[in-house]
C-alpha cells in the first residue's frame, strides 16, 4: 500500500490543529512511540465486536459470551502467530507493556535467584519492576554503583548503544544473573538490539531473556521461529504501540515458564478449584489474567495486526528509513539542534531525541504544536538513567527542585524533545517538522511562551496590540 492510501485509512487524519494564531493547521504527528492512532478497519472490528459480540468470556454458555470467547481466543492465536511463536508459547493479554514486563519479572523472580541484567538504556518499565521483585519491596538507588535494588545496568557506548561487549562478559560471570530484560528498540534513540546475537550469548550462558518489544512491534517483523532458541522466554508489547486502542497488550513467553510461577496476578478466572484446604491453580494464560480481560482491546489488536499485514511491514520499514534519514539530515543541518545518540538511521527505529539551543523541551513542543500543528513529546520519556547519560547530565542538582514539587517541565531541567514516525508519516510531515524546528530556530529561546509554575505549564503570552 501506498503512504497516500494509507494516510485515508485514518480518520484522525481529518483533524484539523487550532493554533495560537486563530487558524487551523494539518496535524503533523510524531508522538507514534507512545501511541498510535487506529485505522478504519481497527475502529470497525471495535464497533463490530461491541454491537455484535459484547459479553464477558469463558463464564457462559450463552451465545454472547461464547461468540466472544472465540473472538478473544482468535485474538490470542494472532498476537502468537505475528510473531511466529512456536507452539511452546502462550499469550496472557494485559493492559500496557508495563504490565507485560512486570508479569515476566514476576515469573522470572519466582522462579530464579540472582541479579536481573538489563541495560542503562531502558525504560523505567523494564527497570522498576525487577527492581521491585528483587529486592523484595526495597528499591535501592545508588550514585555510586550501577545497581537499583538487584536490578545491574551494562552500560550504554558513547553512540549511546548497548555495550554488547560488556554484556557478554557479564553473562559469562557470576553471579548467574536470573533474567536478561533488554528492549527490542530503545524509545528515545530508537537504537535497535541486535537480537539474535543477544540471544545466542544468553542461551549459552543458560540465562532466560525478556525481550521488551514496545518499539518494535509495529517498526520491524520479529519471526521468533528464525531466531536462535525460537525466540525469547519473554517477549512483551502493546497493541496501543501498534495501532490499536488504548489498554491492549500481551507477554508471549514459553508456557513452561508461565506454568511454574504462582499466578501474578490471583483472583477470578486464575483457578480451577477453591477449597477450603487447597487451590488449584489454572494453567496459562487462565493463570495471570486475573479478573475479566478487556476483550474488546485483544479483538480490536489482533485487527491491527492484521491492518500492519496488509499494509506490508517490509514496505513500511523501507518507507520510514527513508523518511528518518531525511529527518535527521534535515535536524543536523540546523545548527542548534543537538541530537542524542547515533547521527545516522542505521541500527534504529524511527525515533529522534535532540534539543534546540536553550530553548525549553517543553517550551518547544508547546511552540511547535501551537504555532504548526506538530505533536511530538518531550522531557526524559521514561528512561532517566539512559537520558541523563546522553545529555552528559548529572541528575544531582535537581533532584532537591522535584523533591520541594519542582515540575520537570520547567525551565532548566534537563529533558528532551522526541519525534516518532509512524506508517502514516510522509514527506510533507517531515518538512513541516523540520520547517517548523527550523522557525524555532531563528528565534531567542523560550520566546512567545511563559512559564506557569502553578499550572506546570508552558502559556503563550499574548501579542502586545
Ligand atoms: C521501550 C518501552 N518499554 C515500555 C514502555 C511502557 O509501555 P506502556 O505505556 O505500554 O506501559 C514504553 C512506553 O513508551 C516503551 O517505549
Amino acid at each position: 500500500m501506498d503512504v497516500a492510501a494509507i494516510r485515508r485509512e485514518f480518520p484522525i487524519l481529518r483533524e484539523r490543529i487550532p493554533g495560537r494564531d486563530g487558524k487551523d493547521h494539518a496535524l503533523r504527528f510524531f508522538d507514534h512511540a507512545a501511541s498510535t492512532h487506529a485505522p478504519e478497519p481497527v475502529v470497525r472490528a471495535l464497533v463490530d465486536f461491541l454491537t455484535t459480540s459484547y459479553a464477558n468470556v469463558h463464564r457462559g454458555a450463552h451465545h454472547l459470551s461464547e461468540r466472544a470467547t472465540d473472538r478473544f481466543e482468535h485474538a490470542r492465536e494472532r498476537v502468537k502467530s505475528f510473531v511466529g511463536a512456536p507452539s511452546d508459547r502462550e499469550a496472557v493479554f494485559v493492559m500496557n507493556t508495563t504490565q507485560a514486563l512486570s508479569l515476566a519479572s514476576h515469573v522470572a523472580c519466582s522462579l530464579h535467584d540472582g541479579p536481573v541484567l538489563s541495560t542503562r538504556l531502558e525504560h523505567h518499565s523494564n527497570l522498576l519492576p525487577h527492581a521491585s521483585h528483587g529486592s523484595r519491596g526495597e528499591v535501592q538507588f545508588s550514585e555510586a554503583s550501577p545497581w537499583y535494588g538487584r536490578v545491574e545496568m551494562i552500560r550504554v557506548t558513547e553512540e549511546g548503544r548497548i555495550d554488547l561487549e560488556r554484556l557478554e562478559e557479564r553473562l559469562r560471570q557470576r553471579p548467574k544473573p536470573r533474567l536478561l530484560a533488554l528492549s527490542c528498540a530503545s524509545n528515545v534513540t530508537g537504537v535497535k538490539t541486535p537480537i539474535k546475537e543477544v540471544l545466542e550469548h544468553a542461551q549459552d550462558a543458560r540465562v532466560p531473556v525478556l525481550l521488551d518489544g514496545a518499539q518494535i512491534l509495529a517498526h520491524e517483523k520479529l519471526d521468533f521461529s528464525r531466531l536462535p532458541g525460537g525466540g525469547p522466554d519473554y517477549f512483551a508489547a502493546a497493541g496501543h504501540k501498534a495501532y490499536a486502542p488504548l489498554g491492549s497488550a500481551a507477554l508471549v513467553a514459553k508456557r513452561s515458564l508461565l506454568d511454574q510461577a504462582p499466578p501474578w496476578m490471583p483472583g477470578g478466572g486464575t483457578v480451577k478449584l477453591v477449597l477450603d484446604e487447597e487451590i488449584l491453580w489454572a494453567d496459562s494464560p487462565d493463570r495471570h489474567e486475573g479478573g475479566t480481560p478487556n476483550v474488546p482491546g485483544a479483538v480490536a489488536f489482533a485487527a491491527a495486526l492484521d491492518f500492519l499485514e496488509r499494509v506490508g511491514m517490509e514496505e513500511a520499514e523501507r518507507r520510514e528509513m527513508r523518511l528518518f534519514a531525511k529527518l535527521l539530515r534535515g535536524l543536523s543541518e540546523i545548527p542548534e539542534v543537538r541530537m542524542l545518540g547515533p547521527h545516522t538511521a542505521k541500527e534504529r527505529v524511527g525515533v529522534v531525541s535532540f534539543s534546540l539551543g536553550r530553548w525549553s523541551p517543553a517550551a518547544m513542543a508547546t511552540a511547535l504544536n501551537a504555532e504548526h500543528g506538530v505533536a511530538v513529546r518531550h522531557g526524559c520519556f521514561c528512561a532517566h538513567p539512559y537520558l541523563m547519560e546522553l545529555l552528559g547530565v548529572h541528575a544531582g542538582p535537581f533532584i532537591e527542585e522535584i523533591r520541594r514539587g519542582g515540575s520537570t517541565s520547567a525551565p532548566g531541567v534537563p529533558g528532551a524533545v522526541r519525534a516518532s514516525l509512524g506508517v502514516y508519516n510522509d514527506d510533507a510531515d517531515v518538512e513541516a517538522l523540520l520547517d517548523a524546528v527550523r522557525a524555532l530556530a531563528a528565534r531567542k529561546p523560550d520566546s512567545g511562551y511563559a512559564w506557569k509554575g502553578d499550572q506546570e505549564t508552558w502559556v503563550p503570552i499574548p501579542a502586545q496590540a
